[in-house]
């Protein structure tokens, strides 16, 4: 439970933080603000002036596949649009292991109705923080006004889950290549028992989705354009306390629908003591729309990917471990 209530606690600081910040009449006051450091806010100043000339909004790439107002995870707002400089989004298609120093990204948040919260930018600064692999962050008011600026306690805490991948969560920055497992006779029939034992459960009616998502909420390749992810009690458990590492028979279901939502295929983790310790037990598993098992096991092709996120317990989606300063 611990670990939820400090999630939820950083959730409502964030949330607090911005309310704080909400337009008011009369001058700003500085000492509403959290404190800053002279060289940071003035960093901060400049990082705005900066991603403002560079228009960021026309010129630079999303995240592949999830475009604009998208759904992200509390505390991120209701939708978000994720904006990568071209050296963030060169990372992303190259994954060299770490950010090149000056890569920003930069997500803007809205309400439900598309009002604009705020922005946060993340922006690669060698140096700056080895201890957080070098990240400033800043964040603030949708007119550009500093909310906060620097080695953001709150915003490093989290994002430290996510430390093998350079600290980012939506995709792989990290190359881990592993060695080819071919699926054996054993993994083919434990994918079969693993989609029998899936619609038994009933996992559309009665798995949680990731809280804040829903179902058909935009996706990025490989995955689907639009997914919807179920947990299942063990998995939905493991979001909750975050106890860095999904307990034993753990399934998240991801279903991948093309645009118009046909049902393109099924990506599946399941955590299988024993299985693979090398790789945290995750037993992977890629199902057609009927259920025919198209890959399973060690899939060195999910591993790949997935092993970018290893000190979160292979999962982008959101954090295995309670926040560490
Ligand atoms: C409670 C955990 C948590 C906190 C605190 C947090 N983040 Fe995040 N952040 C996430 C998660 C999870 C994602 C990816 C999921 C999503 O939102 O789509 C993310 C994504 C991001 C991204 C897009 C790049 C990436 O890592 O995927 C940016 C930029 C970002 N956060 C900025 C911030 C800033 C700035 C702060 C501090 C003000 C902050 N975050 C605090 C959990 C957190
Ligand atoms: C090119 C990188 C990549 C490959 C290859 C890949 N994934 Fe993913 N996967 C992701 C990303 C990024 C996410 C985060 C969700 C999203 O798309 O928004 C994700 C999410 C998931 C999730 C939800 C849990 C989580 O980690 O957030 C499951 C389950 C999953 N993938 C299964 C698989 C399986 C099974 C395979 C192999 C058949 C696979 N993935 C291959 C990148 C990849």
């Amino acid at each position: 439970m611990r670990g939820w209530t400090v999630f939820l606690a950083l959730a409502l600081m964030y949330v607090t933080g911005l309310a704080a910040c909400a337009p008011q009449a009369g001058p700003p006051s500085p000492t509403a603000a959290a404190q800053i450091s002279g060289d940071d806010r003035s960093a901060a100043e400049a990082l705005w002036a900066k991603i403002q000339a560079a228009k960021y909004r026309e010129n630079w790439a999303t995240i592949p596949g999830k475009g604009t107002f998208y759904q992200p995870l509390r505390p991120h707002g209701v939708l978000a649009s994720t904006y990568l400089s071209p050296g963030a989004s060169e990372a992303l298609k190259a994954r060299p292991g770490q950010m090149p120093d000056g890569a920003a990204i930069v997500r803007e948040t809205y309400t439900a109705d598309k009002t604009p919260r705020g922005v946060g930018v993340m922006l690669k600064r060698q140096g700056y923080d080895p201890a957080h692999k070098d990240w400033f962050w800043a964040t603030y008011s949708p007119a550009g006004e500093v909310r906060n600026a620097g080695k953001i306690q709150s915003c490093n805490a989290c994002h430290a889950t996510v430390r093998s991948n350079d600290a980012i969560f939506t995709f792989p920055v990290a190359s881990l290549p592993a060695p080819e497992v071919p699926a054996t006779e054993k993994d083919k029939s434990m994918a079969q028992d693993l989609w029998q034992k899936m619609q038994t459960a009933k996992y559309r009616d009665n798995w949680d989705t990731v809280p804040g998502k829903g179902t058909f909420y935009k996706g990025q390749p490989p995955h689907g354009a639009l997914l919807s992810t179920y947990l299942n009690p063990q998995a939905s458990e493991a979001l909750k306390t975050m106890p860095g590492q999904a307990s034993e028979g753990a399934i998240i279901v991801k279903e991948n629908y093309t645009p118009d939502k046909a049902l393109a295929d099924t990506t599946v983790m399941y955590k299988v003591p024993g299985y693979d310790p090398q790789h945290n037990d995750w037993f992977y598993a890629d199902y057609g729309p009927d259920g025919k098992v198209n890959m399973a096991g060690k899939a060195q092709y999910c591993i790949s990917c997935h092993g970018a996120v290893q000190s979160n317990d292979y999962i982008f989606d959101f954090p295995m471990n309670p926040p560490t300063p």
